[in-house]
């Protein structure tokens, strides 16, 4: 089954052709970051009016690159959650189109779920595991039990990780987007020069949530205060310090669940992912099998989304055309082991 991949939640308008949810036929990404750059972060509005000029060209070159034409395909799998209506908007309404122009079945994806499938875009990788996914809107710790299944054991408290990326790089003017441009500078940087605190949430309901404010407030209103005065006060020693305490975070959540709940696999996805600081971090992870998807597929791209809907349309799960966009997701509610 050849599945037409649709992702607009964001920045990125991607387009795909995923054959039985492995095989990449085409893959077609084209990122805004040069629209939304000089603002320093995502303008919504900005976002899917892009989308708009933008699908029709990035669908038509997915199926030029995977040399296939619409008549061929067995179903479209689009976006529908979590992201920013506007743009969710643009490519729900683009794929419902081409489903009713097309009699292909459609089939709305959850976001989150689809960055949590992307390594099996490359590798066979059995369930049940931990999932990380680390994005610029989430923070999730989630069991994994199958490609629809996964129940959340942590998230976080206030922002998102790479939130935080974002917003220490917009404050600092380090770039846009935040994650790359703090990952670049940090190379160049010591991590010893400042302490910033790290939350204190280690018992009860909270001991696999994340919190990103406090340690974004330090670095931008108290730097100072967390300052090891025997190296420079300099933007690489900054991010390198960031960058240190938002990965150590994660991982001391990872190491904490795989402990509690016997992981024997772990498998991280969303930008963050494709920081090599936390790809590092969790390679090193001893007794557990670590699966990262290579790094274009841990941000945003419709191969992810492809990919999983032929799991939904493979079981009779196509959803109806009255079928609409939810910019958060309420069922994502955690358990308490
Ligand atoms: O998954 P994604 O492409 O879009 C969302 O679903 O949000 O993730 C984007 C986020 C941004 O916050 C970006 O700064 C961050 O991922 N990011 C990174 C890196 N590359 C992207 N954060 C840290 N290090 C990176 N190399
Ligand atoms: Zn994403």
């Amino acid at each position: 089954m050849t599945i037409l991949g649709i992702e607009t939640s964001c920045d990125e308008c991607s387009a795909a052709l995923v054959e039985d949810g492995t095989t990449i036929l085409a893959n077609v990404i084209r990122s805004q970051i040069p629209v939304h750059a000089p603002y320093d972060g995502v303008v919504p509005e900005l976002a899917s009016r892009m989308h708009t000029e933008w699908i029709q060209d990035v669908v038509a070159c997915a199926f030029k690159e995977g040399r296939t034409e619409i008549g061929a395909i067995d179903g479209i799998a689009v976006t529908v959650e979590p992201g920013l209506i506007g743009s969710l908007l643009v490519g729900l309404s683009y794929a419902k189109g081409l489903s009713l122009a097309s009699g292909k079945p459609l089939a709305g994806i959850n976001h989150i779920k689809a960055h949590l499938y992307a390594p099996r875009l490359e590798q066979e990788v059995a369930y049940p595991y931990l999932g990380l996914l680390v994005s610029g809107g989430h923070t999730i710790l989630a069991l994994v039990e199958d490609f629809d299944t996964m129940n959340v054991i942590g998230t976080t408290i206030d922002d998102a990780c790479g939130e935080a990326f974002d917003k220490v790089a917009k404050h600092f003017g380090f770039g846009y987007p935040g994650g790359t441009a703090i990952e670049k500078l940090a190379e160049q940087g010591n991590e010893k020069a400042f302490s910033f605190p790290m939350p204190s949430l280690h018992k009860g309901e909270h001991r696999y949530d994340f919190s990103y404010s406090g340690l974004k407030t330090a670095v931008i209103n108290q730097l100072d205060q967390f300052w090891n005065r025997d190296f420079e006060k300099n933007d690489c020693n900054i991010a390198a310090s960031f960058q240190k305490a938002a990965i150590q975070m994660l991982l001391g959540r990872v190491k904490r669940a795989v402990r509690d709940f016997g992981i024997s696999r772990i498998v991280a996805g969303g930008g963050v992912a494709a920081n090599s600081s936390l790809r590092r971090g969790l390679l090193a992870l001893k007794n557990v099998q670590v699966v990262l998807p290579s790094k274009v597929l841990c941000t945003d791209n419709a191969a992810m989304i492809a990919g999983i809907g032929y799991h939904y349309l493979k079981s009779g799960n196509a959803s109806p055309l009255s079928l609409t966009v939810r910019s958060r997701v309420p069922g994502f509610r955690k358990i308490y082991p």
